[in-house]
């Protein structure tokens, strides 16, 4: 979809369609000569209670002609007192998706009803953005084509703000790519494979002897039960010379508990237990393509995790990067061991922050459904703008508190910590075991377990891999 800006006015803007977002109950008098072009058409479906301008409600009209524009498509952005940008985020995501379910190619959105607002009209064209994604690439099938071009008609310069939208979209359909291609394919060498694509920053692979050689016996534990190559891999953006921050990205390309084997129903859906990596990767790409002034050093620790001759067996005790020894209760609870020397590996680079980002538990969605990222750390100011951001993109964060007295959990009895705290607080416990390995680092954990997946269409997330933390962390990136 191509996103442009034209100072047009809108009879005269030829187009399949002209999407006008309307406020409910508020008549048409902001499109008094449009209606009165149309002869009364709008205002009629309007008053006639046919469209009311709910949040979503939605009016295709044929203009015949009568201006340039073929149809006009009434969008209702709900109660205007109730507006916010991601209502009109969502607004532009129905509005797209509609607008593909018909099949038209090209759309002006007028700006006259939110261009007032303390919101960019370019919210509105994220959510369509952000709505048209498909994963088509294993079926024949073909569906429909999703909107060709979304014209902007305002005499603002906005032109800027539109690509670095257009940038970070183009991020999260990556991120959801990867996520939602399956395990066979998205292997550690295919998460190697993607880093390669990237411009502008640098790649390095540490494979398993190396980490193994280098110490990383937490990571290293996890890839044993695969046949699989695993894949630790590096990837450093330079916008700007600074002490780095460093990202960490989960990145079991498919996690069936090991030995500690899952329960099988569902267990197709573990694919998804690189969305960190995949979300990281996405960052990395839109933050050179926007030539961010930061230093990034990425970190994706990629391995399968899979029960095998040679897999770990719970009550192994493995030695990490820090120096400290755990102790696998469990070897289902691996994202953790494979973070930990991730957030050992990275600390060598004295970065300012670590911010990991991870499916790290089943309690997370137990806890927050799919709407929320819980968020962890040391570091309250870091934290503070992990959550400007989360208000900024709507991909939200809420704080769980990492109490010392949840260090009692992960006690082990003959190693220096434990795998699994058990099953009560255990969103906690791990973020309390990565904690252990952050030290003093400031340190913020991102645990997406609920929301880097929905098993239902959203306004702008269809179905599959929603490319969750994309958008948040390039928010973040942009305020530091
Ligand atoms: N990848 C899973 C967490 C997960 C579960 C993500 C469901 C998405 C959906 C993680 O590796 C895991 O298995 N965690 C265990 C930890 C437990 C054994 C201590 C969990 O949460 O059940
Ligand atoms: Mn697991
Ligand atoms: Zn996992």
């Amino acid at each position: 979809m191509k996103v442009t800006v034209r100072d047009t006015k809108e009879t005269t803007f030829s187009c399949d369609v002209l999407i006008l977002p309307l406020f409910e109950n508020q008549g048409i008098k902001q499109y008094s000569d449009i209606d009165k072009a149309l002869g009364g058409l709008p205002g009629k479906t309007i008053s006639s209670g046919e469209f009311r301008g709910r949040h979503g409600d939605m009016s295709l009209l044929h203009t015949e002609s009568r201006i340039k524009p073929a149809r006009v498509l009434l969008a209702g952005l709900g109660k205007k007192e109730d507006i916010n940008p991601d209502k009109l985020r969502q607004a532009g995501g129905r509005a797209a998706s509609y607008l593909r379910s018909i099949g038209t190619g090209n759309a002006g959105l007028s700006t006259r009803t939110i261009g007032p607002l303390h919101i960019s009209p370019v919210v509105f064209v994220e959510g369509c953005l952000l709505s048209d994604y498909r994963f088509e690439k294993y079926r024949k099938e073909e569906n429909r084509k999703g909107l060709k071009g979304i014209t902007v008609l305002s005499g603002k310069d906005i032109s800027k703000q539109i690509k670095q939208t257009e940038a970070a979209a183009k991020a999260a359909y990556l991120a959801r790519d990867l996520v939602n291609t399956p395990s066979n394919d998205m292997t550690p060498s295919g998460l190697v494979k993607a880093a390669r694509t990237l411009k502008k920053v640098s790649v390095k692979v540490i494979e398993r002897k190396q980490a193994e050689a280098l110490g990383m016996g937490a990571y290293v534990s996890v890839a044993k039960g695969s046949m699989e190559p695993s894949k630790f891999i590096v990837i450093t953006y330079k916008g700007k010379n600074v002490r780095p921050v460093a990202l960490i990205g989960k990145s079991i390309t498919f996690d069936s508990g090991g030995i500690s084997l899952k329960p099988s129903e569902g267990m197709e859906k573990m694919k998804y237990d690189m969305a960190g990596g995949a979300a990281v990767l996405g960052v990395m790409q839109a933050a050179a393509e926007m030539n961010l002034p930061v230093h990034i050093i990425a970190v994706l620790p990629a391995t399968e995790n899979l029960p095998g001759g040679s897999a770990s067996k719970p009550g192994d005790v493995v030695m990490s990067l820090e120096g400290k020894t755990i102790e696998i209760i469990t070897t289902d609870a691996e994202g953790r061991l494979a973070i930990a020397d991730a957030i050992g590996y990275v600390k060598k680079f004295k970065p300012s922050a670590i911010i990991d980002i991870a499916t790290l538990t089943g309690a997370c969605s137990i806890a927050f459904g799919n709407e929320v990222i819980a968020m962890m750390g040391n570091d309250d100011s870091l934290m503070a703008k992990m959550k400007r951001a989360s208000d900024d993109t709507a991909e939200r964060v809420w704080q769980m508190p990492l109490f010392d007295e949840y260090k009692e959990y992960i006690k082990s009895d003959i190693a220096d910590l434990k795998n699994s705290g058990g099953r009560a607080g255990s969103l906690i416990s791990s973020g309390y075991f990565l904690k252990e390995f952050a030290g003093d680092v400031p340190w913020t954990h991102l645990d997406i377990a609920g929301t880097a997946w929905t098993d239902k269409d959203r306004p702008y997330i269809p179905k599959g891999a929603t490319g969750i933390g994309v958008r948040l962390l390039l928010e973040f990136l942009k305020g530091l």
